[in-house]
């Protein structure tokens, strides 16, 4: 029977798959309780502003009078328009109609390449969140990737002279925690512009960019006229289990705002109204502070585990804009090797950074995603290792 050959182009699991399995066949040899560091799926519950008005929401849809079936593709007026005050609030001029509601940017990263059509040229900068490269080469496109290093905070220059259809960035970026500068990200803007490609920009971690670096894309001068925003409620508002994001296609980049109606038509029936009510509420004044203290309370955890990391002598990208740290293993030791001796030893389970595509390998990240007794467990469990014994096994 004929099937996606393209499937073949893959690694043969999924990076968060791999690791699930991992940690299951760990558990089932026993030893001390796994601290699950690897997936950035959140453990703490959601707000009760967005449970309140979930309830609200299900009451709703008990009575015939106010029961609501398909949701609009595009998303309710209630939550566009909620999205679009946020970017005005910013200065940014984003219309409701420019705003679509997705479940959520996993999706949406691999969705959005049917705008652009088969065959089409698209550049990753990695490392990098591996979903939207996969979906890319699931519908046969080619793919480029561009690796950052240590040297340049992991984001690469252009490379003026070559020419692609779509760029993906990330910023701030998972895994790296880097979040590109007005400067970096007006580079990248002005060769997209140049080239004619359109830059698909994964905004997912924009609630933990700190001080003075863009919060969106459109933040930088004519982005609007090249660039697609991505973004999520999961690592926001904690809803990694109830599914809310959304796009901005801006009228002024090309047809796609157009073409992303169209495909709606014919591909999605929208996110629940539910769903869309819980989004909605933490854009009131008791939501965004609640987004505030989380926003806090993971960037503390962040720091808890980088002094682990400090005492160990690891070096780790000390970055204040990531629910992540993006650390090297020692030694030179491959990133999968050191990531099964953690997981074996202390039953730390942390990402490997190969999964991350080009650029990841040598390194592993870390969720600051736990309850803190989680981060303090995890940091006693680090120093205790001995990275002499790593270094004598490696040689
Ligand atoms: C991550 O841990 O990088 C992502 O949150 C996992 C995912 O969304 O698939």
């Amino acid at each position: 029977m004929k099937y996606n050959e393209n499937f073949e182009k893959l690694p043969k699991s999924y990076v968060f798959s791999q690791m699930a399995q991992k940690i299951a066949d760990k558990k089932k040899r026993g030893g001390e309780r796994i601290i699950n560091l690897g997936i950035g799926d959140l453990k703490l519950p959601l707000f009760e502003c967005s449970v309140n008005q979930m309830k609200i929401a299900c009451e709703e849809m008990r009575i015939e009078k106010t029961f609501k079936g398909y949701p609009p593709a595009e998303g309710y007026e209630f939550l566009r328009q909620k999205i679009s005050n946020e970017y005005i609030d910013n200065f940014i001029s984003v219309a409701p109609d420019e705003v679509f509601i997705t479940d959520g940017a996993k999706g949406q990263l691999g969705n959005i390449l049917e705008l652009f059509g088969q065959k089409s040229r698209v550049l990753f900068l990695t490392p990098c969140y591996p979903a939207g490269a996969e979906a890319n080469i699931l519908y046969g496109n080619e793919v480029t990737f561009l690796s950052g290093s240590q040297e340049n905070g992991f984001f690469p220059s252009p490379p003026y002279g070559e020419k692609y259809d779509v760029i993906y960035i990330c910023s701030p970026n998972n895994p790296t925690g880097s979040c590109m500068t007005y400067e970096k990200l007006g580079e990248w803007v002005n060769y997209a512009l140049f080239s004619g490609s359109v830059i698909v920009y994964d905004n997912a971690y924009s609630v933990f960019v700190s001080g003075d670096f863009p919060k969106s894309v459109y933040s930088v001068k004519n982005a609007n006229k090249c660039a697609i925003e991505i973004n999520s409620f999961s690592k926001s508002f904690g809803f990694t289990g109830i599914r809310c994001g959304f796009t901005v296609i801006p009228k002024s980049v090309g047809e796609y705002n157009r073409l992303q109606k169209r495909w709606l038509g014919c591909r999605c029936n929208g996110v629940s109204y539910i769903s869309q009510r819980g989004a909605e509420a933490v854009f009131s004044r008791i939501g965004r502070e609640e987004v505030k203290r989380r926003v806090n309370f993971y960037k503390t955890n962040a720091e808890i585990l980088k002094i682990a990391l400090k005492n160990l002598k690891l070096w780790y990208n000390n970055t204040v804009h990531s629910p992540y740290v993006f650390a090297k293993t020692p030694h030179g030791v491959s990133s999968t090797e050191f990531c099964e001796y953690l997981l074996e030893k202390t039953s730390l389970a942390v990402t490997d950074g190969a999964g991350f595509l080009t650029g990841g390998e040598g390194y592993f990240r870390l969720s600051a995603f736990l309850p803190r007794e989680d981060i303090l467990e995890t940091a006693d469990r680090l120093e205790r290792i001995d990275l002499g014994e790593i270094a004598t096994q490696n040689r």
